[in-house]
């Protein structure tokens, strides 16, 4: 009859554990991420540009970036904005480049008929840019030939 009653405090413990242990990993490196973007959420003087150039791929096969504002397009189960502009129904009246075959691709190699769902979730891949310091310092190199 008890044992509902006395789960609770045990469960709060391991909230509570969790919440430290994840508070640990933020600190990972000394490097404050509280402070990232992803977990503070974007900060006013972070400028996201409504509409910038098409930016230079880094390397072969890299998701291109997204060189506009994203500001309220949802994508969820039930409505999907980038489709809205990209996907091949509506391309030829937005201007918006049109998603490549590879998007039709299941896991499996089979093309289907409409977006796969393992590309379905855009923002997964692809990202627009912020104009940030990064808290971590990069050292990564362009492939050659790409950047430009
Ligand atoms: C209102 C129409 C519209 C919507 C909605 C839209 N886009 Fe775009 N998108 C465009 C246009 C137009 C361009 C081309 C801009 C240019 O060439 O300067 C573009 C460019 C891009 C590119 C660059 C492609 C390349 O080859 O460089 C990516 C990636 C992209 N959009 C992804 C997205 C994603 C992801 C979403 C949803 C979160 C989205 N777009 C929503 C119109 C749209
Ligand atoms: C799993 C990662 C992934 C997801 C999810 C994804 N893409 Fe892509 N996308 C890529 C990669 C990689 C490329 C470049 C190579 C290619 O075309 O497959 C690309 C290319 C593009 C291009 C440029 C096509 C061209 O011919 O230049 C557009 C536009 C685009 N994606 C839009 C979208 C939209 C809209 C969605 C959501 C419906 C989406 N992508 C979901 C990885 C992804």
């Amino acid at each position: 009859m008890k044992s509902p009653v006395r789960k609770k405090p045990f469960f709060s413990c391991m909230a509570a554990l969790m919440l430290m242990m994840s508070g640990a990993a933020l600190a990972v490196d000394a490097v404050d991420l509280s402070q990232s973007p992803e977990v503070s959420g974007v900060q006013e003087n972070m400028r996201i540009p409504k509409e910038q150039d098409r930016m230079a791929l880094n390397y072969v096969n890299q998701p291109p970036m997204i060189p506009h504002s994203i500001d309220g397009y949802q994508v969820t189960t039930n409505t999907n904005r980038c489709l809205a502009c990209h996907g091949v129904e509506h391309y030829r009246n937005t201007g918006a480049p049109r998603i490549s075959p590879t998007h039709f691709m299941d896991s499996d190699g089979k093309v289907l008929s409409g977006v796969a769902p393992r590309r379905y979730f855009c923002l997964q891949c692809h990202v627009p840019q912020a104009d940030a310091a990064p808290i971590v310092d990069n050292t990564f190199e362009p492939s050659k030939g790409f950047g430009k």
